[in-house]
């Protein structure tokens, strides 16, 4: 019989804790496949008290005998790839299998350096807040049909053309628009042939795998990387990533079709955090949002940065699962949320032109809407212990019950704690 695809695709503004929910599930699935974003991701894995954060490995790595995809909607920082395959090498004797697309857009120096430019010029008041990865302007140069791709690394002909085009321009562009010097060809080009020669063992067709893995009845897990609400066409632009966080990045980010697709996963947290600037509406005042942040620890795996944070948006939510056709949630964190006495749930929007329990991606429409909350009773108990829902506090099954009702799908994952087995699962 042919194997069938996964999706498990962040529901917010990123940082949901998706890692830990692909470690949890990593084990009934053959392949986990990574298709969209880059070394901005995160992914924080607790396993056997050893914490590991991947920014660009799929968060299936720690299993041998499984197999891991980069694929081609990714952008490929390889100055990073290498070093957490280095620090699993230090770590582990086994790992899983990986494959790098060849047609995976490369994340070259001077990206990094225009985003870090581009932030600065935007000035105060127009930052997006980006992680400085170099993301934006290397979707930039994919979308403008000059980017470098993986497999041009191993071509050291291909590589000089296409990278002495690209410094000629970068180069201008920094001396004459940043008042910065240039970069220097030869540098840059014995670093890419060195990337080349190290990843050259990884390079593969990722969507020639998938499909001869589905063709052996295997199962494919999808690995989103951000969420829904960072998405370049679906979320609060312009405040967003530059890539397709949402269901049909994880199509053409490694080149399959729908058919075999037999679930979504929507990942959310308990609550609502967000990095870098944009609406959000539900952020809590100063008191809760500290309580939260110190709680879940609510720090940026990437960049360190303190997230803002605030209340679940079920307005937010129900988006998030209409855009991507998400058919059943993990909900992580609820152990942030035992101790409050109340709990506050946003379950519509207010605004001069009325109510409305629609989001919409328009930060216009986003910055004039206020919450509806409604308060649900908060528990005292520590859930950390719980392993099945019955045995959660009456009040926490409460609060899942009323997000399934108001969401219209099940969670069949709850996080009770960060540790891989502190989870309560029903039926994932
Ligand atoms: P970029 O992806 O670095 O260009 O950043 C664009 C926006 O997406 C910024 O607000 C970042 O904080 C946010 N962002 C990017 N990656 C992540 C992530 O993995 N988690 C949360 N926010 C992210």
């Amino acid at each position: 019989m042919r194997g069938k695809i996964e999706a498990l695709l962040g529901a917010q503004w990123g940082d949901e804790g998706k890692g830990r929910v692909v470690d949890t599930i990593a084990s009934r699935v053959d392949v986990v496949a990574r298709f969209q974003g880059g070394a901005n991701a995160g992914h924080t894995v607790i396993a056997e008290g050893e914490k590991h954060v991947f920014h660009l490995l799929p968060s299936g790595i720690l299993f041998s005998g499984k197999t891991c995809i980069i694929g081609n909607g990714v952008v490929v920082d390889p100055d990073q790839l290498l070093e957490e395959l280095g620090e699993l090498q230090k770590k582990h004797k086994d790992r899983a299998r990986l494959i790098i697309s060849g047609a995976a857009h490369v994340v070259m120096p001077y990206h990094k350096f225009l985003d870090g430019m581009e932030e600065r010029f935007r000035g105060i008041g127009r930052r997006i807040g980006t992680t400085k990865r170099g993301i934006g302007p290397c979707y930039v140069d994919k979308i403008s049909r000059c980017g470098i791709r993986v497999e041009d690394l191993l071509n050291e002909d291909v590589l000089r053309e296409k990278l002495s085009y690209n410094l000629e321009l970068k180069n201008a562009i920094l001396s004459k628009v940043y008042n910065e010097e240039p970069l220097a060809f030869g540098k840059v080009f014995e670093q890419a042939k060195e990337w080349g020669a190290r990843l050259a063992p990884f390079v593969g067709d990722c969507s020639l795998e998938i499909e001869k893995a589905l063709q052996q009845g295997k199962t494919v897990l999808l690995e989103g990387a951000q969420g829904a609400l960072l998405d370049i066409d679906h979320g609060t632009y312009p405040y967003v990533t530059s890539s397709n966080a949402t269901i049909g990045g994880g199509l053409t980010g490694l080149g399959i079709g729908p058919s075999s697709i037999s679930n979504v996963i929507g990942v959310a947290k308990a609550y609502c955090t967000r990095v870098g600037a944009g609406p959000f509406p539900t952020e809590a005042g100063e008191e809760t949002a500290n309580l939260l942040r110190e709680r879940g620890g609510e720090y940026g795996a990437t960049t360190g940065r303190p997230r803002r944070c605030g209340w679940l948006d079920l307005v937010a939510l129900r988006y998030a699962v209409r855009v991507n056709g998400i058919t059943m949630l993990a909900l992580t964190k609820l152990d942030v949320l035992s101790g409050l006495d109340k709990i506050h749930v946003c379950t519509s929007y207010i605004s001069d032109e009325g109510k409305t329990e629609n989001f919409s991606g328009s930060s216009t429409f986003l910055e004039k809407v206020k919450p509806i909350y409604e308060e649900l009773p908060g528990w005292p108990e520590d859930i950390g212990d719980c392993r099945t829902f019955e045995s959660l506090p009456k009040e926490a099954r409460m609060y899942i019950e009323f997000i399934e009702e108001k969401v219209g799908i099940p969670i069949t994952l709850i996080g009770v704690g960060p540790e891989r087995e502190q989870a309560i699962r029903r039926g994932i």
